[in-house]
């Protein structure tokens, strides 16, 4: 049987570049595929002085497109500008590893996500997002729906996880329908909160849960 990955995307598979996570991250970002439910978390370090992204690792906990997309799109984003790195496509990104089957052009959309998500989280915590509307139900919805429910490897939004969400004062609030003492609890309490606390007019995350 012919294997359906070009030579680019095994040599990738096989040593992936620039493996880890970065300890002191300027940004980072972690998000799930709801095709596959598989995830990879991004990130940055960035050089202020110039705005490049002087560092960029990432973890992957998904499939051999998504390792071998996950270090492509580390190699052609170190060194560029933030904007620079956030135009790069999931077209650019399967064109470097030679191609992708058609089946798995979401791994590579996914590491493109992470990419661009790790950079929104950078500018968020500093102060350079342009859009300053309000922060809605709606808006922490949304960003919700991209925590994984590690019990099934789809979000949290879609597997009803999310009981209740309030904002009051800059402060948000979110009940998350698990006991407090579920094994997962302490991650998504992390998840939540670092997806949550960088909008721009939020002060504080508050995260409880059911029982
Ligand atoms: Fe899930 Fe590739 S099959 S990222």
């Amino acid at each position: 049987m012919k294997f359906p990955y070009s030579e680019k995307v095994l040599e990738h598979f096989r040593n992936p570049r620039n493996v880890g996570k970065i300890d002191d991250a300027d940004g980072k970002a972690t998000v799930g595929s709801p095709a596959c439910g598989d995830m990879v978390a991004v990130y940055i370090k960035v050089d202020p002085k110039d705005s490049r992204i002087s560092d960029v690792k990432f973890e992957s906990y998904g499939c051999a497109s998504n390792i071998a997309t996950g270090s492509i799109i580390t190699e052609l984003a170190k060194g560029r500008t933030l904007e620079e790195a956030k135009s790069i496509t999931w077209t650019q990104a399967s064109d470097a590893l030679g191609g992708l089957p058609k089946i798995k052009a979401h791994c590579s959309v996914l590491a493109v996500d992470g990419l661009r998500s790790a950079i929104q989280n950078y500018e968020e915590k500093h102060g350079l997002v342009k859009d300053m509307t309000p922060t809605t139900v709606d808006v922490v919805r949304r960003r919700l729906g991209k925590v994984m429910n590690p019990l099934t490897g789809l979000d949290m939004v879609r597997t009803n996880l999310v009981k209740e969400i309030e904002i009051k004062d800059g402060e948000v609030k979110i009940v998350v329908d698990l006991p407090d003492n579920h094994q997962f609890a302490p991650n998504i309490k992390e998840e939540v909160i670092d997806k949550i606390e960088s909008l721009w007019d939020v002060k504080k995350v508050v995260v409880e849960f059911t029982e």
